[in-house]
């Protein structure tokens, strides 16, 4: 029989060639959302990736779920990797690539998806070029229905960018941006869905002052950003005119608008976005404040 030679099997065939191993290291809520995302589209076969963590309790946890080698060894997990996959926390990755650095292939290809860790500061902590991919995924690639963006080193092939998209389009969308871009990003797609729960949370407590049981607010909410959110992927249309599709003249969603407007709705969401890239920026120094 003849078997359909789709445009995914030979991206995970190409995938499979070149990465005979996958170091994903600091395997925590992220990490452990792209190691499944990977394993459950099959991406790469579960014998070819290693996983480290800080605590064994927490490597005997992912090796009994998902059948993957796991530590607490950084230096072994990462000695003879082709791709070394970063989901530590910023302030940790100085440390790691210091500890690393002897032991790391020197063309494997580095992607980190730590918030805060520019290329430059993985080439400087290295001292050397390195095929550098900075990645800003969001917890959404939990369901894969993730967000993630793409920014590639001077150093880092087209090869390299494409094996990094491989990874995290197996788990939602993606796009690739230039990385002046990625504190923007993280503070907007990164962080975005923590907005996203606020504002479910805050309209079903709408449904529920008006008496709507609490579930059912909850159902009704989620969905309707899920819907409204499709839409503008799905139409490509700008959301000002959809938001007029839902404004009837003298109805009551101008009602609602205009509360929203008063509140200052908008421009909270602007200065979320822009504290939050703010922030992100000073991430990798363990800056407080
Ligand atoms: N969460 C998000 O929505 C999101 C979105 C985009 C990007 N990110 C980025 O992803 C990174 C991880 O975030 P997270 O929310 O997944 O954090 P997390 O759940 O705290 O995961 C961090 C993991 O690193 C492990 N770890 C700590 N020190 C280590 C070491 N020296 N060697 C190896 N593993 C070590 C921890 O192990 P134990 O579990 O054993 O303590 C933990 O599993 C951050 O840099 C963040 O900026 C997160």
């Amino acid at each position: 029989m003849k078997t359909i030679d789709t445009k995914a099997a030979r991206g995970q065939r190409d995938f499979q060639s070149r990465i005979k191993k996958l170091a994903l290291i600091g395997c925590g809520k992220l990490g452990e959302g792209l190691l499944s995302g990977m394993l459950g589209s099959q991406l790469i076969p579960v014998e070819n990736v290693e996983v480290t963590v800080a605590h064994q309790p927490r490597a005997d946890y992912l090796a009994e779920k998902y059948g993957v080698k796991a530590h607490t060894n950084n230096a072994q997990a990462v000695k003879g990797a082709d791709l070394v996959l970063i989901v530590l926390k910023p302030q940790q990755v100085k440390g790691f690539l210091h500890d690393v650095k002897k032991v790391l292939r020197k063309d494997a290809v580095v992607i980190s998806a730590a918030a805060s860790v520019t290329t430059a500061l993985i080439e400087r902590e290295l001292g050397r070029p390195t095929r550098a991919i900075r990645a800003m995924p969001n917890t959404p690639c939990l369901i894969r229905q993730g967000m993630t963006a793409v920014a590639a080193s001077v150093h880092a092939a087209p090869d390299d960018v494409t094996l990094a998209r491989e990874i995290f389009a197996s788990m939602g969308r993606t796009v690739v941006v230039d990385e002046k871009h990625m504190d923007a990003i993280t503070g907007l797609s990164g962080s975005g869905p923590a907005y996203v729960y606020l504002m479910i949370e805050s309209l079903a407590e709408g449904g529920v002052k008006m008496g709507l049981p609490r579930e059912l607010a909850t159902e009704l909410s989620a969905q309707t950003l899920l819907g409204a959110a499709s839409l503008v992927l799905h139409t490509g249309e700008h959301p000002a005119k959809l938001k007029d599709m839902v404004t009837t003249p003298a109805g009551c969603t101008i009602d609602g608008l205009m509360e929203l407007e008063e509140g200052g709705l908008r421009v909270t969401l602007i200065k979320a976005v822009v504290r939050a890239a703010q922030r992100a920026k000073q991430l990798v120094e363990g800056q407080n404040s």
